[in-house]
């Protein structure tokens, strides 16, 4: 809801109020961004200007205690005494750096307005409102149009600019913002999600100090390095309390996220394009818009913020026909063969899949031109007839013959030098005249400024599809971008938000009308997890790294920002690919149920015991995969070091399943506790442990302690016994009534060295369970 009386707007949302008024000298004064509000004067909360404070520039000699720098505003400009970090940089018709907006006009209107060059959220009249503001630069004849779209059930709020020129003479736009919003201090620590391949999104924590703390990126992309979205909390917030404001932004390439604390203590957020290498020409009557930022508040600490977003992202940044809808189990090549297969090899990897309970089957990387490894080939459509002589097409079929969906890898905006593309093309590489280009992976990227080169990729990606009848494609990109140039453009100033723009075009005319497709957009794992590609992607591959272990961090860092819906999780094999350690089959399975689960191993040459297993997982996992998927997510704190607890309620409540996982064993472990929440006080549930198994191999010659023989370690019974025999892990069961549950439920001992029965809890290094709650009828 959207309300505008004497000068004030108020933007109410199901469970936060966002206030704001115009001042008499036509700028945006923030009041208010919190707790839902009943209507009612503002004055108590806005700041007082009831002093003059020295050192200040004062905006107009009527009022000295006017002064900007020490007003909370929506939005700022350069040059009339605001000297915090500004949202705008422009090089203005009069040459100067001048900037002053202010209020002319506004408009509200139900539904969400559309944006002309990028995606955005979206949403019907019942969902949504939108105010547009119109501020003006008067001496100038510029135009700032400022829009805020209210997602009242969400909790979230939508800001966007419009900067126009009508000025006969061209302005440049050096920075220009999405969104900016100044609040009072609560004594806030800033928090980003960063890191880098195989380690995406770790959270860390920073406490604001006087100064800007900037979370960019300059890659090209949103970046594993540092993800666009960001979060300010009250230093003493919990996942269940406190103060907590999540900001994210629709775009998938450079970002700029800055929050300032000013001397006065007042923080300042600025959020959108990165300024970096970024200048935009306007010439009379153009207009630039900047992507979308989305900002969401809960006073119900982390998991109150994570869950505005999750559902936001479920229902207004999702789309395609697998919006909503529960996500397939799939088998992924890359993992289980990375480069060498052949049909054979591939079709017998696909009838294993299905006598398990896996749904898809993704072909990734290797399966065109001469890839057979990462040199050569990207760029390329024509399939590698050496693994496939019959074709893709008559592959594709043949995976359908086996009863598993079919799924093909592609990385469309990269090229090999040695590919028959580049052969023919050179030109098509982004490369900066008069120097060798830099390449990684042996890649080089595709200058998606080129309009010839966008139809390339439209018209080859979209004829595979249609001739295999894919019905889910992994859309890679594994390169940061480097040597920015495209003869396309006049001002390379424009080149990375023209690259993005050229994506978004690219990937909107192949899905838009493909929508049964369902799309896992992938960077080299989480390279580019952000809401632009959500847009057109209904799921994000997390991360290159399977370690469950690592998982543990990298989804759980995903999860503040992103639906489970959208997160991408594979099971693979052990000792891990990324990181040499080992862990546990089940552990693997219990981190990727939070998240897509997938497989991503050669399970042909699993033992029967592990294959059993397997079903047993793919049983699971199906039964259970919408609270998994759409459920309530949970992070729950740990009380120990070595410890991360999640939790999933199903959007009926009728159920819940509690992850439980150990990193490194301590000796004689100290009691273990399972932190729940979200359950009805009042009402009775049962909590189990899932059975899940125990592999003899795990404890190699600790067998002989439970054995009434000695045997070999080695030997030929006991190697055969792993095959096909296993231990069930203790399971436990509770019944309880939800207040008492959800004080944490005292678990069995986990092993000491010194005992051991079936109520043991054989956890080690990296062990784990699930638990599944389930509401009893009364
Ligand atoms: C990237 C992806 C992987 C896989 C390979 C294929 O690294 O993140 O999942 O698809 O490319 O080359």
């Amino acid at each position: 809801m959207i309300e505008f009386s004497d000068g004030v707007f108020r933007l109410t949302t199901e469970n936060t109020s966002y206030w704001f008024q115009i001042t008499p000298f036509g700028h945006l004064e923030h009041i208010f961004y919190g707790p839902r509000l009943r209507d009612q004067p503002p004055e108590a909360l806005a700041l007082k200007r009831t002093a003059v404070i020295g050192s200040s520039v004062y905006y107009d000699p009527s009022d000295t205690t006017y002064c900007l720098d020490n007003i909370c505003l929506e939005w700022s400009g350069i040059g009339r005494g605001d000297f915090r970090h500004p949202p705008v940089e422009i090089k203005m018709p009069d040459g100067t750096f001048t900037c002053d907006f202010k209020y002319v006009s506004h408009r509200i209107v139900n539904g969400f307005i559309p944006m002309k060059t990028l995606p955005s959220a979206y949403g019907n009249e019942s969902e949504c409102t939108a105010l547009e503001i119109t501020l003006k630069d008067h001496s100038n004849d510029v135009i700032l149009l400022m829009y805020y779209t209210v997602y009242e059930k969400t909790n979230v709020i939508t800001r966007r600019t419009v900067l126009e020129n009508h000025n006969e003479k061209p302005l440049t736009i050096r920075r220009l913002m999405s969104l900016m919003l100044d609040l009072p201090d609560r004594n806030f620590k800033m928090i980003t999600f960063d890191g880098g391949w195989i380690k995406e999104a770790n959270r860390h924590d920073v406490p604001l100090k006087y100064g800007i703390f900037v979370n960019s990126s300059t890659t090209g992309s949103s970046s594993n390095r540092h993800n666009p979205g960001f979060l300010l909390a009250e230093r003493d917030a919990t996942e269940q309390n406190g103060y907590v404001y999540g900001f994210n932004l629709v775009y998938s390439g450079n970002h700029y996220g800055a929050v300032e604390l000013s001397n006065h203590r007042l923080v300042r957020v600025n959020l959108g394009i990165n300024p970096h290498c970024f200048d935009w020409t306007l010439n009379k009557n153009e207009s630039f818009e900047t992507p979308e930022a989305i900002m969401t508040f809960s006073s119900g600490g982390f998991n109150g913020m994570s869950r505005n977003f999750h559902d936001f992202i479920n229902s207004n940044i999702v789309r395609g026909d697998w919006k909503g809808k529960e996500r397939p189990i799939v088998i992924n090549t890359w993992e289980s063969f990375f480069f060498k297969y052949n049909g054979r090899k591939l079709i017998s990897l696909a009838r294993q899949a299905k006598k398990l309970g896996i749904e898809l089957f993704v072909l990734d990387d290797g399966w065109f031109g001469k890839r057979n490894d990462d040199n050569a080939g990207l760029g390329d459509y024509a399939v590698n007839r050496k693994k496939f002589p019959e074709g893709l097409a008559n592959f594709a079929g043949k995976i359908r013959k086996e009863g598993l969906m079919f799924g093909l890898w592609f990385e469309p905006e990269m090229i090999n030098p040695d590919s028959d593309l580049y052969r023919a093309h050179p030109e098509y590489a982004v490369k900066t005249p008069g120097k060798e280009p830099t390449l990684g992976r042996n890649q080089l990227v595709l200058d998606l400024c080129n309009p010839g080169v966008r139809d390339y990729i439209v018209e080859n990606v979209g004829r595979v599809l249609d001739e295999t009848e894919a019905v889910y494609v992994k859309w890679d990109m594994n390169r940061h971008i480097s040597d920015a140039f495209s003869p396309y453009i006049q001002n390379q100033g424009e080149f990375f938000h023209r690259y993005i723009m050229g994506l978004y075009d690219i990937l909107g005319r192949i899905f838009k009308n493909r929508p049964h497709i369902l799309v896992e957009s992938c960077s080299s794992g989480g390279n580019r997890f952000d809401l632009g590609m959500l847009c057109y992607s209904q799921q994000i591959w997390a991360s290159d790294n399977t370690d469950p272990v690592e998982r543990l961090k990298i989804q759980s860092g995903l999860s503040y920002l992103y639906p489970l819906s959208a997160i991408a999780a594979h099971v693979s094999d052990a000792p891990h690919q990324q990181t040499l350690r080992n862990s546990p089959l089940a552990t693997r399975f219990n981190v990727s149920c939070f998240g897509c689960m997938g497989y991503e191993m050669d399970i042909r040459f699993l033992s029967p015991a592990e294959k059993r297993e397997i079903k047993r997982q793919t049983e699971f996992y199906k039964k259970h995969r919408k609270t998994f998927q759409y459920g309530y997510f949970y992070r729950l704190r740990a009380q120990k070091e070595n410890k991360f607890h999640f939790e999933c309620m199903s959007q009926d409540g009728s159920e819940a399943i509690a992850g439980f996982f150990q990193t490194l064993a301590t000796p004689s472990e100290s009691f273990d506790f399972l932190p729940l929440t979200g359950l009805d006080p009042d009402a009775k549930y049962e909590v189990a442990t899932y059975p899940q198994s125990l592999f003899l191999k795990r404890f190699g010659g600790l067998v002989k302690h439970i054995m009434p023989f000695t045997l070999n370690p080695e030997g030929f019974l006991l190697r055969t016994a792993n095959r096909f025999y296993c231990l069930t892990d203790c399971v436990e069961k509770y019944v309880g009534y939800g207040d008492m549950l959800m004080s944490g439920i005292m678990l069995n001992n986990q092993f000491m060295g010194s005992h051991y029965n079936n109520n043991t809890r054989l956890l080690g290094d990296f062990g784990s369970n699930l638990y599944i709650i389930t509401r009893l009828n009364d």
